[in-house]
Order: structure tokens, then sequence, then C-alpha cells
């Protein structure tokens, strides 16, 4: 036994992944941050308080809208959802109001229905919110999380000493563990120090970490995104692997601030940057056309491709606002995305690369459409692609 486990340490060590077995592809699902934020009040917001009816009806939507089949399985609550205060033994309760039935009943909800439960805590004594955060309660509150049946957790890093986050968030991921229950680790750490954070590190103890600042409903916000991963590109790729991925935060389909233009470029973006797809909106409330966003099944192939390599920034022009992207598949099959971030750009144009330059190395290749599901004309030398003002292309060369 002693030796299996010095074994499994010592393979552990090696493997460039948290070695839990999970999430060996982007987790998709539904987060509840960025749509419904920290609303308690459910007197004057019965709909959209962070509440036990919001997730229930949340995931029916994922079921009846059939975006749980294409894979979109977690509903992860997020801030705000606790007592303020925790009980006689330090367990964490859920607000008694608000989850009346408390959390093994959501899991158990969530379980009948083919779906996945997730829930959020801070590394340091308050969660961002100021609801008890996990700090010196480590290995109790994934116990409880484990007892309640819960499949992953978000682990926030506000109200913590940073300094200490390279001992801390690896000690509660082997709580985790220990609590003898499968759940994904998502670590916040590297939001926590921008421009200082070593994501390989940090990929051998987390399933996926936030590496940048949250993001907001707008189109600022997403631009804000793109272009600092554009300057993080090789970092950033270097430390994907299967149960390992950089998280850009949540999809925004399907809300107020992004044109649908939009929307599919940052459906697509994530994809080839195997950043989880947890989309944070109002499924009850959603117009058909995000939803056909939310559902393209060829794009969510790019994201869910079992490789599990990251998006390379091939090409870019800081004046134009174009970047070119790519993600090798499985294969042999190469994603493309290039996108125009500039609001001046007029209307449709086309931008050309050398296959040469997309690490393609025939002369020529078949050209699949994944925003529009339809074949283009083989690429002979060149791939030519249609953009416009914050309008992306996204397609799979292919042999
Ligand atoms: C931080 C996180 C967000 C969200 C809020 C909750 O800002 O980055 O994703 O969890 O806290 O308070």
């Amino acid at each position: 036994m002693g030796l299996i486990f010095v074994f499994f340490l010592f393979f552990a060590s090696l493997s460039s992944a948290l070695n839990n077995g999970l999430a060996l592809t982007p987790p998709m699902g539904w987060l509840s941050w960025e749509r419904f934020r920290c609303i308690t009040d459910c007197t004057t917001y019965p709909d959209s308080c962070i509440s036990e009816q919001l997730y229930m009806s949340q995931a029916d939507q994922l079921v009846q809208l059939g975006l749980a089949k294409l894979g979109y399985t977690f509903v992860n609550i997020d801030d705000c959802w606790s007592e303020m205060q925790r009980d006689a033994n330090g367990t964490l309760v859920a607000d008694k109001k608000r989850f009346p039935r408390g959390m093994k009943f959501l899991a158990d909800y969530m379980h009948a229905r083919g779906l996945k439960l997730g829930i959020y805590t801070d590394i340091g004594t308050n969660t961002c919110g100021g609801y008890p955060g996990s700090a010196n309660f480590f290995s109790q509150d994934a116990a409880t999380f484990a007892s309640w049946g819960i499949d992953s957790v978000k682990v926030d890093g506000c109200y913590a000493d940073t300094t200490q986050f390279s001992t801390l968030y690896p000690q509660f991921g082997e709580e985790i563990i220990r609590s003898g229950r499968p759940m994904v680790y998502y670590c916040s750490w590297p939001a926590y120090m921008i421009g200082h954070a070593n994501f390989t590190l940090i990929a051998h103890y987390c399933n996926a970490w936030r590496v940048y600042d949250d993001i907001q409903d707008s189109s600022q916000s997403l631009y804000s995104i793109v272009n600092w991963w554009a300057k993080n590109n090789s970092p950033l790729s270097q430390a994907v692997a299967p149960g390992a991925w950089n998280d850009a935060d949540m999809i925004l389909a399907g809300n107020f601030g992004f044109s649908i233009w939009q929307q599919q470029m940052q459906m697509g973006l994530w994809s080839v940057w195997g950043s989880p797809l947890l989309m944070s909106n109002d499924l009850r409330r959603i117009s058909q056309e995000s939803l056909g966003v939310l559902s393209n099944t060829e794009v969510i192939a790019v994201s869910q491709d079992v490789a599990g390599h990251g998006g390379h920034m091939v090409y870019h022009d800081d004046a134009t606002q174009i970047q070119w992207w790519t993600k090798k598949l499985s294969r042999g099959d190469v994603a493309v995305l290039a996108l125009c971030m500039a609001s001046d750009a007029g209307t449709f144009f086309y931008a050309s690369l050398p296959l040469s330059r997309l690490g393609w190395n025939a002369t020529t290749a078949n050209v699949r459409d994944l925003f529009n599901h339809v074949d283009l004309p083989k690429a002979k030398q060149n791939l030519t692609l249609t953009l416009g003002p914050g309008v992306s292309s996204m397609v799979r060369l292919s042999r």
C-alpha cells in the first residue's frame, strides 16, 4: 500500500495535470455569477435571487433546450449561497430561506436529471461577497461538500494572503481528494496575481484556473480579455492538457452586451483556448439566435477535442485589430479562428494567411465553416476568411 502511494506521488509529480481523472475535456455547464450576481432579496426579485429555485429552473432549461445533451451538464452555484455564520460545529450551512431543502437536496435534483452541481467557496476568511470563506476549514468544507454530493468546487481568492497561495491552493486540493468524492477543482489563484502567475505550476494542482479579471457584459470587457490572452499566449497554451485548463471566465451569449457576432466570437475563442464553457445567462429568457451560438456542435467539438491542446495566436496586427488563432485537433485537423475587433472596419472584408502559417504542412486543405455549417472551397496555399467589425470566422482544416 505504502509503496503504491509512493509510486502514485512519483507519477503525479511527473504529469503536468492534476491527477484526479476529471475534466479531461473543458467542463461545460452554467454558472450563476455574471448574470445573477449576489441578488439575495427574493421578495423583490423572486425569479433572479440566488436560491434553489434559480438553480432548479436553469437545470430544467438545460435539459429542455437540449443543452445538457450537448455536454452542458454542470449547474454551478457561485457566491452568496450560505448563511453568514457557520453552525455550532463549524459547518457551512446553505441560506435557510433561499435553500430551505439544503444542498444535498439540490445535488440530488441535478443527479436525477443527469446533471452535476458545483459550489463556490474562498481560500481566505471570506468570499468576495463577504460570506464565510474556507480559511482554517479546508478539510471540514471539502468533507461537507462531498457529503452533499457536490461535483465541482470553485475556490476564489478574496480575503487571503496571495503569497501563501502556492501552499493554500494545493492544500485545499488535497482535502478535496481526501474527501473521497470526485470533485472538479477550480482555482481563482492566478487571477489574484495577474502578470506574475505560473500557469504550468498551477496546472499540477487545479483542473481549471481563472487567469484574468472578471468578465462583464460588454464588448470592451470581451476585447480586453482577448487582448490579454494574445499577449500571454505562450505561457497560457503551454499549461493546457487534458484535466488542466485556463479559465477565461463565463460565456455570456444570451445576455445584453455582446452582438450576436461577438457571442459567436466568444464561443469560438473559448473553444480554441480550451477554456471551460460555463455560460452565465438566463435560460428561461434566451433568443433562438443565442441558443444557436451555444448549441453549435461543430464549435463544441473543437472545445471538447480529446487531444486537449491549447490555442496559439499565429498572427496579430494591432492597427487593424485582427488576430488569427489555431488549435491542433486530433487526427491532424486544425481549427482556425480569425477575428477583427476594429469598430471602424465598416462591412465584411476578406483576410488571408498562408496555410503554412497555420501549422498546416500541406499545400491544400478542406475547409469547413464552423459558424455557418458549410464546406468552403478547398484552400490552396492560402486560407481566406471573411471578417468585419466585431466579426470572426471559424473553420476546421482537414485533409
Ligand atoms: C470574484 C470572482 C467572480 C465571482 C465573484 C463573487 O470577483 O472572480 O467570478 O465569483 O468573486 O463574489
